[in-house]
């Protein structure tokens, strides 16, 4: 049995609201959750830049990019690390899996969100549970979800990375929204009609949030 209790948290020098006081605006996250080819990648990274250009600091975790690193799978571990080794933390896409990558991204966000980013997050995170975990880790207000909502028969007809195609032929077992499901948000901050506005008009739709509810001005 592995012993943490002798692990203690340390109180941070700089506080986050003197961070926050520096940037002139608060630290927060926006986590982006819907199906895969839904537009979280490409709205977020929309966001970011139009953040970035009003001077504000911000970051984007992207499910792609995170599952290169941090939460590299089996096989990228494999050649580096081992078999063992990458049976132990390679991450795929059971539930359990994902329940750990969300775990995972939501620890990171919200250590980016206390050095007063506004940190955007682009996960499936098809699990209401899991991302009620990331929201309950958090303080009031910090956690801003938002739903991409665009139907299935969109998502597919995109399909940029032919993941949809091979699910529909059964070469990819357990795909979000095909064989493997994906649970709305009930009650998100923001919901984004994905299906029918484009990239630049929802992007505009999270800024007009952020700055009706004071996180950035
Ligand atoms: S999550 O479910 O754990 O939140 P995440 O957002 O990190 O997923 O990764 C999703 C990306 O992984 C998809 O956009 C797609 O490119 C790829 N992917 C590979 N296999 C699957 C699968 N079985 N289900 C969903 N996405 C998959």
């Amino acid at each position: 049995m592995a012993n943490d209790t002798n692990v203690h948290w340390h109180e941070h020098s700089v506080s986050r609201s003197e961070r926050e006081e520096l940037n002139g605006h608060k630290g927060c996250v926006i986590w982006f959750t819907g199906l895969s080819a839904c537009g979280k990648s490409t709205v977020s990274n929309l966001v970011d830049h139009k953040l970035h250009k009003r001077g504000i600091r911000s970051y984007v975790l992207d499910g792609d990019n995170v599952r290169h690193g941090l939460n590299a799978g089996p096989g990228m571990l494999k050649e580096r690390h081992g078999e063992e080794y990458a049976k132990r933390f390679g991450l795929g896409f059971s539930a359990q899996d994902r329940e750990e990558n969300i775990r995972r991204i939501g620890a990171v966000a919200k250590l980016f969100a206390e050095a007063g980013t506004v940190t955007l997050t682009a996960f499936i995170s098809p699990y209401r549970r899991d991302r009620d975990a990331v929201r309950a880790s958090m303080g009031e207000g910090d956690f801003i979800e938002i739903f991409v909502d665009a139907p299935i028969e969109i998502c597919e007809a995109r399909d940029p990375k032919g993941l949809y195609k091979k699910a529909r032929a059964g070469e990819l077992k357990g795909f979000t929204g095909i064989d493997d499901p994906y649970e709305a948000p009930a009650k998100p901050e923001l919901v984004l009609d994905a299906g029918k506005k484009d990239a630049e008009t929802l992007a505009d739709e999270v800024i007009a949030y952020l700055v009706k509810s004071g996180k950035i001005k």
